[in-house]
């Protein structure tokens, strides 16, 4: 059925604005004032949860982006060895996949091609292991196929570039990450309710930041004769830093790269000129003066910057270079998912400005379930 597009011009516009919701949609009966709830996950989750020794995660695209976010906050959080691989390449190749692995798949249609022929040919081969998908769509060949379903509740998702299934996604693996680390022991009460804290307060975060549009309205203005883009981020915000190159590049159709900060040196550095404006996300952890020297680094290459940052990392504006504090002290699952907003809102704009199809980008389609 036709959804209506109300007062925005694009459906990728109104799914940006829809994010507090859906996140809000997301948690709705899976967490309480202070903990995650395992029911969340079915009957079956916590025996299963208990036996996981490894994850494997496999994606395609946005959904990719999300799991590798997970795969810090699961060795962080819940300390379970886990890996990220794209679909595409998974289902090719002969895996090992260990006994009391769990497979969780990420989609947002439940349909890609390459995510369900890699399940279905892991499963077929190992029988030591358990599946779960992390998906938008009940009724969906992966949700059919897989033994453990948890839902991202964004809603029909509309716009090819993926915005609000993105961080529905994200709270989805956050909760997982809490909720299996608590089988393995590894979270304890008082962790578990300060990350808890932190999803109840997501949707205000976010409401909050999205209202500082008209800034990044700005920003956009001086890509608009631009040919390349770099962005940079360390630790998750690799992950977030990769999601902010994928849109930009899918509907802006500027050539956008990610790197973690700290490759810099060892390549990508040599591309920075004064023409390739550099994206950097700047939280206020522990990287964080090491990613105020790559941004010396990049400074002397004389390219325009734009860093988003927390209140409380303090990045003195240099030359060329546009500080935009997004929020105030984010903790480590928090931050990913902020500062996923103003990146959105950057390539939406970018690619209103260049006149580009937002909803429709050339070459793209929604779901790929076909090679
Ligand atoms: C396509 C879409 C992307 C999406 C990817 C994975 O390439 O254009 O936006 O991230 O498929 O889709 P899925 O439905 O599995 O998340």
């Amino acid at each position: 059925k036709q959804i209506d597009l109300g007062d925005y011009k694009y459906y990728m516009q109104k799914e940006i604005f829809e994010q507090p919701q859906a996140i809000r949609d997301t948690l709705e009966s899976r967490i309480t004032k202070n903990t995650v709830l395992l029911s969340a996950f079915g009957y079956r989750a916590k025996t299963i949860f208990k036996n996981t020794k490894h994850i494997q995660i496999i994606a395609c695209g946005t959904s990719y982006n999300a799991g590798l976010v997970a795969k810090y906050w699961l060795e962080d959080i819940a300390k379970i060895p886990t890996n990220i691989e794209v679909a595409s390449e998974y289902r090719y190749r002969n895996p090992i996949v260990l006994d009391n692995t769990l497979l969780i798949t990420i989609s947002q249609s439940g349909e890609t091609a390459d995510t369900l022929e890699a399940l279905r040919s892991i499963k077929k081969r190992y029988k030591n292991i358990h599946t779960l998908t992390i998906c938008n769509c009940a009724e969906s060949s992966l949700t059919r196929e897989s033994e453990l379903i948890l839902l991202t509740h964004a809603g029909p998702e509309i716009s090819v570039a993926s915005t609000k299934a993105f961080t529905t996604q994200l709270v989805s693996l956050a909760l997982f990450s809490v909720a299996i680390g608590k089988c393995h022991k590894q979270v304890d009460k008082q962790q578990e309710a300060s990350i808890v804290d932190g999803l109840n307060r997501l949707s205000g975060l976010i409401k909050k930041t999205l209202e500082q549009e008209n800034k990044i309205i700005k920003l956009a203005q001086s890509f608009k004769d631009k040919f390349n883009a770099i962005f940079l981020g360390r630790g998750t915000m690799h992950a977030i830093a990769m999601e902010g190159a994928l849109k930009l590049k899918e509907i802006s159709y500027i050539h956008s790269e990610a790197f973690p900060a700290g490759e810099l040196k060892h390549g990508p550095i040599a591309l920075i000129d004064k023409d390739t404006p550099v994206i950097a996300i700047a939280p206020n952890d522990q990287l964080l003066d090491k990613l105020k020297s790559n941004l010396q680094e990049v400074k002397s290459r004389g390219s325009q910057m734009i860093v988003f940052e927390d209140e409380m990392s303090n990045v003195l504006p240099m030359k060329n270079m546009t500080v935009m504090s997004i929020t105030h002290n984010l903790g480590r699952i928090t931050a990913p998912i902020i500062f996923t907003i103003p990146l959105q809102l950057l390539s939406y704009h970018v690619a209103l400005i260049k006149g580009a199809d937002v909803d429709k980008p050339r070459n793209l389609a929604k779901s790929v379930t076909v090679e």
